[in-house]
């Protein structure tokens, strides 16, 4: 949420900022801005635009610094307007900071500056951090020793980079991603809410601790607050290429990351499965196991409790993360809780593995993000290995999840060759879903749904979540209404919906076949207009996606279509697919 980034070399600053902001734009797309410094001055430009025409509406070219922040903002505190977009400056206009995260006492501290005179130019609680730091200087303090004063008094998560109009750039982590990028030139430094904010110029990352202080001038160092000294933290090479974060001929990072499935899954069944193996030992020792996510991985999680149980016959809990602060009482020792999250940057999914280790849980998780908040602060690590997700929407990201949990399913029973033989299968299938073919008749039921304000969708066992999956991502990029119920579930409530006409779409499995159709066929004579999805057409259907029947793989191969339709209902209805409206990826607030 938000993406900030910073930059501290002999390049020019701007084109590298505002290329840095282009790739951390699925983070937050409300507005932008930039900083720079040049001859000794703070030259600030922000808008309430994406940053392709930020960078096209406003010109750096009087200004060739060396040095700069940017900011691409996700609204919290504050509507989508100019005055709230960042970089905020100080009074004096010698500190400009861009901030990601909440200032929870941000009002008290407003209050308080205020009544010292400082005079606020928008409604963010971000811009009570460079007044603050601008009031320490008032009173003597140096501006590094001014920000850590700051972020005394400043209560919440953050992650912030503040910069002074003497060079000075300092850096800080709360409960809130932030990695440094070091340059191939000496003395070059980036800051960044991820990696992908500089993967373009480096490869090579620090991946900052909790309440770690960057420091960047003539030299760089990292002081940690609560150790109260400088640290050292490693420099860790990154394996992801700068062209896997590009849509190269793409025209949207989300269809690129629906055809990246077939390759993200062999991938993962050539991988050494060590990991996974250690974890399944881990799974089957724990007397108590929770699986905790929020959202598309959320349903992954949904997923892995059908298959510990059907491939395993081993029960663990599930909890959307969200909610998990209702449940830790029942964790000891001997209790393992199982996170899985893309970004590893998720608050609520953090908030829960914080609050299961507070109970001496072990913590297990599933990440695509290599030095996350959740790798770090795991016992246990299984690496998706699915590339950068650059699109809102989460794809790639989820299938590799869906996965890993029956490799894992499979390995707790002592059966993991069996089930990497089942993945072998699955990107040729895969392949053939993505397909021209495949895709056009697919885009077929995008024509037909195109107009619709309410969508439907059921399933048993395994298509449950497959149904709740498709809805979720239907709705995310196309804004139609859609629901998903457990077809049993349908005459106890929701029947009620059913008008002349309303689309259904119906998962169906060899397994589940038999009780899905009975509902099918409730729904569909009382008016319904029925899709199949699903080894098997059937008379009863109006429409069907034929997918091949893949036992524990069905998540996987059925989940393909429903993210092209998806797609292409956003496409029709004038939706962006990568960014969604009112959503940002990696939400790090909670
Ligand atoms: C949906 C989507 C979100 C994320 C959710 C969790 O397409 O992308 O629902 O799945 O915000 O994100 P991670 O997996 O990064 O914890």
């Amino acid at each position: 949420m938000c993406g900030i980034i910073g930059y501290s070399g002999e390049k020019e600053a701007v084109p590298i900022l505002l290329n840095g902001l282009k790739n951390l734009e699925y983070r937050g797309y409300d507005s932008c801005g930039v900083s720079v410094l040049y001859e000794n001055k703070l030259h600030t430009k922000k808008d309430l635009l994406k940053v392709r025409e930020f960078g096209k509406t406003h010109s750096f070219d009087s200004v060739p610094g060396k040095k700069g922040i940017g900011h691409t903002r996700w609204a919290t505190h504050g509507g989508a307007k100019k005055e709230n977009a960042h970089p905020h400056l100080s009074g004096d206009g010698k500190i400009s900071v861009v901030h990601n995260g909440i200032i929870e006492n941000f009002l008290e501290q407003k209050r308080f500056l205020e009544g010292k005179g400082f005079v606020f130019q928008s409604e963010t609680d971000s811009e009570v951090i460079p007044k603050m730091i601008e009031y320490q200087m008032q009173k003597g303090l140096d501006f590094t020793r001014a920000v850590k004063q700051s972020f005394g008094l400043l209560e919440g998560q953050y992650a912030v980079v503040a910069l002074h109009e003497d060079g000075k750039m300092v850096a800080l982590r709360k409960e809130a991603p932030l990695v440094v990028g070091v340059g191939e030139a000496d003395g070059e430094y980036f800051v960044s809410s991820d990696v992908t904010g500089f993967l373009d110029h480096s490869k090579n990352a620090i991946f900052l601790e909790e309440n770690d202080m960057v420091v960047i001038d003539d030299g760089f160092s990292i002081f940690n607050l609560d150790k109260n000294r400088f640290v050292d933290r490693p420099v860790t090479g990154l394996d992801w290429s700068a062209e896997e974060a590009k849509k190269g001929n793409f025209e949207h990072f989300y269809l690129k990351e629906v055809f990246e499935q077939a390759r993200v899954l062999e991938d993962l069944s050539k991988k050494d499965m060590g990991t996974i193996l250690e974890v399944a030992v881990e799974i089957a020792k724990a007397k108590k196991v929770y699986v905790v996510a929020c959202g598309t991985a959320s349903y992954g999680c949904m997923h892995g409790v059908y298959l510990f149980s059907k491939i395993a016959g081993v029960h663990v809990d599930f909890c959307v993360a969200s909610e998990f602060h209702h449940f830790f009482k029942f964790l000891d020792s001997e209790s393992m809780i199982f996170a899985v999250s893309q970004s590893g940057e998720t608050a609520d999914t953090l908030s829960a593995i914080r609050i299961a280790k507070s109970k001496g849980a072990k913590v297990v998780s599933v990440t695509n993000v290599v030095g996350s908040s959740l790798a770090r602060e795991s016992d246990k690590v299984i690496l998706q290995g699915a590339g950068p997700e650059m699109a809102v929407n989460s794809t790639k990201a989820y299938t590799s999840q869906l996965a890993i949990f029956v490799l894992l399913a499979y390995a707790v029973d002592g059966r993991i060759d069996e089930g990497i033989e089942k993945l072998r299968d699955v990107p040729r299938q895969i392949s053939y879903l993505t397909s021209e073919n495949a895709r056009g008749f697919v885009n077929g039921l995008a024509e037909k749904l195109k107009d619709q304000e309410h969508l439907f969708l059921i399933g048993r066992g395994l298509q449950y979540p497959t149904a709740l999956e498709a809805a979720h991502k239907i709705k995310e990029v196309s804004y139609i209404h859609t629901e998903a119920f457990a077809a049993g579930e349908l005459k106890h409530g929701a029947n009620a919906l059913i008008t002349d006409g309303m689309p259904y779409i119906v998962f169906v499995s060899e397994e589940t076949e038999k009780a899905t159709m009975n509902n099918a066929m409730e729904v569909k004579s009382r008016g319904a207009f029925l899709i199949g999805v699903g080894p098997k057409n059937n008379d009863v259907f109006d429409f069907f996606i034929k997918v091949p029947e893949a036992g524990v793989f069905n998540p996987v191969v059925q989940i393909i279509p429903m993210q092209i339709v998806a797609y292409q209902l956003a496409l029709l209805r004038g939706c962006d697919p990568d960014f969604p409206r009112n959503l940002a990826k990696s939400v790090t607030v909670r």
